[in-house]
C-alpha cells in the first residue's frame, strides 16, 4: 500500500461508461440508431466503417457488439449496486440521445427512453451516488446524419437544446453535474462519433469539421445556459480527449510542434472555458481557408455562457516532432503519437505515462483556473477469468494506483480537482475497436469479442483495492 498526499474531503471517486458502449438494447424501446449501431467490429471492417458511414449503412455486417453490448440496459441495478460496494460517490454515464429522441427531430420525447435513465438516475441516488451525466457521448442520432448531414447542419443546434431541456426539466433536482459533450475535440478525429458526419466525399474536410464544431461550441454555450435557467446549482462541465504533447527533442522546431498540436485541442476548451475564439484561431483558419458562417448572436452567446469546470480523459501522453517521416509512431486515442523511449506501452499499444497526468492537470490547471475532473482514465487490458470466477489484475491496480499518485501531486501542486472517474468501471465494448477483449473494468462480464458468454459479473482483484482507496479517501493506494 502505498501513502499519497491527500484528496479533498469531498473527492469524487466513481467510474464512468457510455451508452453506446454498455446499454445494448439497440431497438428496445423504440430506440432509434446510433452511430455505433452501424459499426461492425475491428477484425470486419470498423476503421473503414468509421471513415465511410453512409456506405457503412448500406452494408450488412455478421456482427456489431454495440447491438448487445454488456446489456447494461437490463443490468443496470446490478451493476450500479456494484458500484456501491466499491463506495463510488460519483458515477459517470451518458443518456442516448437516440433513446429519448429516436430520430432526432421529433419534438415531443420518447417516453419508455425517459423511464429508463429515471430507473438509472434513481438508482444512483438510492445508493447515495452523485450521477455526472453526458449528454452526448458519441451518440448523435444516425437519422440526423441522413436527413440532415450531421452537425455540420445549424439546424442541429436547435434539435441538440430541445433534447437538452427535456433532461434539464425532467432530471432537476437530481442530476447536478452535466457534460455537453464527450472529448469535444474527437470530432476532428472521428468525425462520425463526434459529429455525425461523413466527410469522406467533402471537398474540404477541414471546412465541415471546424463549421460543425462551431455548431457545437454554441450549442454547447446555449445548453449551459439553459441548465443554470433550470438550476442556479447545476455545474457544466467542458470534455477534453486530453494528455499533453511533448516535443521530441529540444529542437525549437519540435518544441513548435508541440505548440501547435496541444493548442489543436485546447482550442475547443479555450472557446468553452474563456468564452471566445483563441487569437491562434485566425491564423489557423486563414492559413486552412476556412470561414466559419456564424449567426451575429454567436459570439456573445459564447462570452456569456462558458463552462463551470473542465473534464477531460486521459491514457496517455503524446509526443510529436516538426519532422514525422523518420521516426516510429504508436496507437493511442486515435491521436497520432511518436514513439516515447521513457514510456512503457499497453497491449494495445498506448503509451503509459502516469507524470503526464500531473504535467496535463497542471497544464490545464494554469491556462484555465477552473476545477478540473478526470472523468476518463484506466488501462485497457486482456483478463483471464479463472476457473473460480476471480480475476487477478495487478497490472490494472499498478495502472490506477500511480496514475492517482500523480493525482494527488497535482493536487498538492495546487490543482483544483473535483473526482475522478475510472473508464469502464464494467467491462464494456472498445470505441476504437469494438473489441470486449480490451477490459477496462474492476467488474469482469463474461463475453467475448465475438459476443458469445452469459454476461455474468464477476469482481476482479482491482474491485476490492479501489474499493479501498474510495474509502480511505485516497489514502491507501
Ligand atoms: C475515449 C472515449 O476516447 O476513450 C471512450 O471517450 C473510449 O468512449 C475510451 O472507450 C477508450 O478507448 P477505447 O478505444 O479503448 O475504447
Amino acid at each position: 500500500m502505498t501513502k499519497s498526499a491527500p484528496f479533498p474531503q469531498h473527492f469524487l471517486w466513481g467510474g464512468a461508461l457510455a451508452a453506446n458502449q454498455a446499454e445494448g438494447a439497440y431497438q428496445l424501446d423504440g430506440k432509434g440508431l446510433s452511430p455505433v449501431d452501424i459499426l461492425p467490429d475491428g477484425k470486419h471492417g470498423r476503421k473503414e466503417a468509421l471513415a465511410a458511414p453512409l456506405k457503412a449503412l448500406d452494408r450488412t455486417y455478421d456482427y456489431y457488439p454495440s447491438h448487445e453490448s454488456i446489456d447494461f440496459y437490463h443490468h443496470f441495478k446490478e451493476d450500479i449496486a456494484l458500484m456501491a460496494e466499491m463506495g463510488f460517490k460519483t458515477f459517470r454515464f451518458s443518456i442516448c440521445w437516440a433513446r429519448i429522441f429516436p430520430q432526432g427531430d421529433e419534438t415531443e420525447p420518447n417516453e419508455a427512453g425517459l423511464r429508463f435513465y429515471d430507473q438509472v438516475i434513481d438508482e444512483c441516488l438510492n445508493q447515495q451516488i452523485e450521477p455526472l451525466v453526458t449528454i452526448n457521448h458519441f451518440d448523435t442520432p444516425i437519422a440526423l446524419m441522413t436527413t440532415y448531414g450531421g452537425w455540420k447542419n445549424r439546424q442541429l443546434i436547435d434539435f441538440y437544446l430541445n433534447y437538452c431541456q427535456v433532461l434539464f426539466k425532467r432530471y432537476n433536482g437530481k442530476v447536478k453535474y452535466w457534460l455537453t459533450f464527450n472529448e469535444i475535440n474527437m470530432i476532428l478525429h472521428i468525425p462520425l462519433f463526434g459529429g455525425a458526419l461523413d466527410i469522406s466525399e467533402e471537398a474540404h474536410p477541414e471546412q465541415v469539421l471546424y463549421q460543425s464544431a462551431h455548431h457545437q461550441l454554441v450549442a454547447s454555450a446555449l445548453a449551459t445556459k439553459l441548465a443554470h435557467e433550470h438550476n442556479p446549482q447545476a455545474q457544466v462541465g467542458c470534455m477534453l480527449a486530453g494528455a499533453t504533447y511533448y516535443p521530441y527533442s529540444c529542437d525549437p522546431a519540435d518544441i513548435w510542434s508541440a505548440i501547435e498540436a496541444n493548442r489543436n485541442n485546447y482550442f475547443f476548451i479555450d472557446v468553452q472555458s474563456k468564452g471566445h475564439y483563441p487569437k491562434f484561431a485566425e491564423r489557423f483558419f486563414a492559413e486552412h481557408q476556412i470561414q466559419l458562417a456564424m449567426e451575429p448572436e454567436d459570439l456573445d452567446i459564447l462570452a456569456a455562457n462558458t463552462v463551470d469546470f473542465i473534464s477531460f480523459s486521459y491514457y496517455s501522453s503524446r509526443l510529436t516532432s516538426h519532422d514525422l517521416s523518420d521516426k516510429e509512431s504508436t496507437e493511442g486515442n486515435v491521436f497520432a503519437s511518436l514513439k516515447n523511449p521513457y514510456l512503457k506501452r499497453t497491449e494495445w499499444g498506448w503509451q503509459i505515462d502516469p507524470l503526464g497526468l500531473r504535467i496535463t492537470m497542471n497544464d490545464l490547471y494554469d491556462r484555465y483556473e477552473k476545477p478540473l475532473f478526470i472523468v476518463e482514465n484506466g488501462l485497457g487490458a486482456k483478463d483471464v477469468l479463472n476457473a473460480d470466477g476471480t480475476v487477478d489484475d495487478p497490472y490494472r491496480i499498478d495502472y490506477t494506483r500511480n496514475h492517482l499518485m500523480a493525482v494527488s501531486e497535482a493536487i498538492a501542486d495546487g490543482v483544483e480537482c473535483l473526482g475522478y472517474t475510472s473508464w469502464g468501471c464494467i467491462d464494456l465494448v472498445s470505441a476504437s475497436t469494438g473489441q470486449m477483449s480490451k477490459r477496462y473494468g474492476f467488474v469482469y462480464v463474461d463475453r467475448d469479442d465475438s459476443g458469445q458468454g452469459s454476461l455474468k459479473r464477476y469482481k476482479k482483484k482491482s474491485f476490492e483495492w479501489y474499493k479501498q482507496v474510495i474509502a480511505s479517501n485516497g489514502e491507501n493506494l
